[in-house]
């Protein structure tokens, strides 16, 4: 027998249940895969908080204060943790799509945090509202106001999970690790109405910490990556959910600042994948794993019929860590279903430019296509209203998560074949050592600065980020050209 499915035994039977053997084999062969780490299973005294989520707010005037709060996490002292709102994670923001939003963040972070900036990942902002890393910055004690006006490419914005966290150069990683993180919610009646909502619609915010003998979480930076040995789900420490023996809708985002999961079910059970950072896929996709790096989202149903009395984990496999215990207490109808078609991805043509982009190293440092971070720097000025296509490849022997403000892509290839079919659109792609991913990307709406970097935030304060232009047509109405002279010839 593995360690793995003695872990998960033991867990079943101290969690007090019976241990389901249709399904004991589908967790053996699925233990044999060579990134599986066994760990002890949790005990008794574990998974005993209940899962909660942060306050949502759904207005078109939201104001939010960047506070430094203690914040209960751990059993013993609370953590000192900056904050969006008083909360880790802070204050959900939910609003229609269509609609404008402004959101006015307030710094009351001590003057040694310096400068705030935040960026709504995801959205679709103008460039003065996305959270630059070096201008328009909120100064200790001063306010910012971003508006977010809730449209896209001449319609609504695609209803999806966004979040929004600092951006600071050179710092994102400490800020965001001290908490500035939040959702941002875009609903869209676009999308089919019959998919699990309200109480069935839970975000899954996983991120971890390392915590000293006081529980605080001091931060020190390392290129390489900064993790945690706890791993905490919308700031909770191994909770527990009760919920339903029927499908639920589960909006997931890996806040963490560098590590990668690989989510099971303990029961064996899929996951069917209904969306991405940029919305609803094409089509669901049912999925036994699903690897996610840091700020890739995955908007995923769980179905618990037939599971009525059983604990379910929601588990790492790359760590063998459970993250989350499902209880399935209670009997209730479920009037939800999945449509065998979601919603297609926008034609935006084909691409006319084709750039390449090399998430490599630099003197030491991670860098894009040689060099590290200038903000002095622009290295694409595509078009406004135009279509191209990006080229990413991975020559470092590290995984890099690929992130591409202003508006989604589409992908062409991934290594050379068919794309994933999880992977139709997005904003933030994984990209393991070799490989190479294309993608195509129009440019809708605004002209400004937007950033392109790596998501696994150390590599990109140390380097690994650049930045594009947007800039207007320089000729925006075509007149016929005077037929060319004849050049004089050379010799
Ligand atoms: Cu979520 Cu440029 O970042
Ligand atoms: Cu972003
Ligand atoms: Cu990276």
């Amino acid at each position: 027998m593995t360690k793995a499915l003695l872990a998960f035994i033991l867990a079943s039977a101290l969690a007090g249940i019976g241990i389901h053997l249709g399904r004991a084999p589908t967790s053996m062969a699925r233990s044999q895969n060579a990134i599986r780490v066994a760990v002890p299973a949790a005990t008794s005294g574990s998974f005993t908080h209940p899962l909660v989520f942060p306050p949502v707010d759904t207005n078109a005037n939201i104001s939010v204060n960047i506070d430094e709060g203690c914040v209960q996490i751990m059993d013993g002292p609370c953590t000192n943790m900056w904050t969006y709102g008083g909360t880790y994670p802070g204050l959900t923001v939910r609003r229609p799509t269509g609609q404008p939003t402004n959101v006015t963040f307030t710094n009351n972070l001590d003057a040694k945090a310096g400068e705030m900036t935040v960026h709504n990942h995801g959205n679709h902002s103008t460039a003065d509202s996305d959270g630059q890393p070096t201008s328009l910055l909120i100064a200790t004690g001063g306010s910012r106001t971003y508006r977010y006006d809730g449209l896209e490419a001449g319609g609504n914005q695609r209803g999806k999970t966004q979040f929004y966290h600092d951006h600071r150069m050179d710092v994102t990683g400490r800020n965001v690790w001290m908490g500035l993180t939040g959702l941002y919610i875009v609903d869209d009646p676009a999308d089919p109405p019959t998919l699990p909502s309200g109480n069935f619609d839970l975000p899954l915010i996983i991120a971890d910490r390392q915590f000293d003998a006081k529980n605080q979480i001091p931060y020190v930076f390392n290129p390489n990556g900064v993790t945690g040995d706890k791993f905490l789900v919308n700031g909770v420490y191994q909770p527990y959910l009760e919920v339903g023996d029927r499908k639920y809708r589960f909006r997931i985002l890996d806040a963490s600042n560098f590590r990668t999961y690989f989510l099971e079910l303990s029961n064996g059970d899929s996951f069917i994948q209904i969306g991405t950072e940029s919305g609803l896929l094409p089509a669901p996709v049912t999925r036994t794993g699903m690897r996610m790096g840091p700020a890739e989202r995955l908007d995923v149903v769980v179905n618990f019929a037939g599971e009525l009395g059983q604990n379910i984990y929601l588990v790492d496999a790359l760590t063998g860590t459970q993250l989350l215990e499902f209880r399935v207490t209670q009997h209730v109808t479920d009037d939800s279903s999945i449509p065998a078609t979601l919603r297609p991805p926008p034609d935006i043509g084909e691409p006319t430019v084709t750039r390449n982009w090399s998430f490599n190293q630099a003197g030491g440092h991670w860098a894009i296509n040689g060099l590290r971070f200038d903000p002095n720097r622009v290295d694409a000025r595509p078009v406004l209203g135009t279509t191209e296509k990006w080229v990413f490849t991975n020559p470092t022997g590290q995984p890099h998560t690929v992130h591409i403000h202003d508006v989604s892509q589409q992908c062409v290839s991934r290594n050379g074949g068919a794309c994933y079919p999880y992977e139709t659109m997005k904003e933030t792609w994984y990209l393991m050592p070799g490989e190479t991913l294309e993608v195509k990307l129009k440019f809708t709406d605004h002209t400004g600065m937007y950033m392109l970097h790596c998501h696994m935030v150390e590599h990109e304060d140390d380097g690994m980020m650049t930045q594009f232009e947007v800039v207007a047509r320089a000729d925006p109405t075509p007149r016929p050209r005077p037929t060319p002279r004849q050049r004089p010839m050379a010799h």
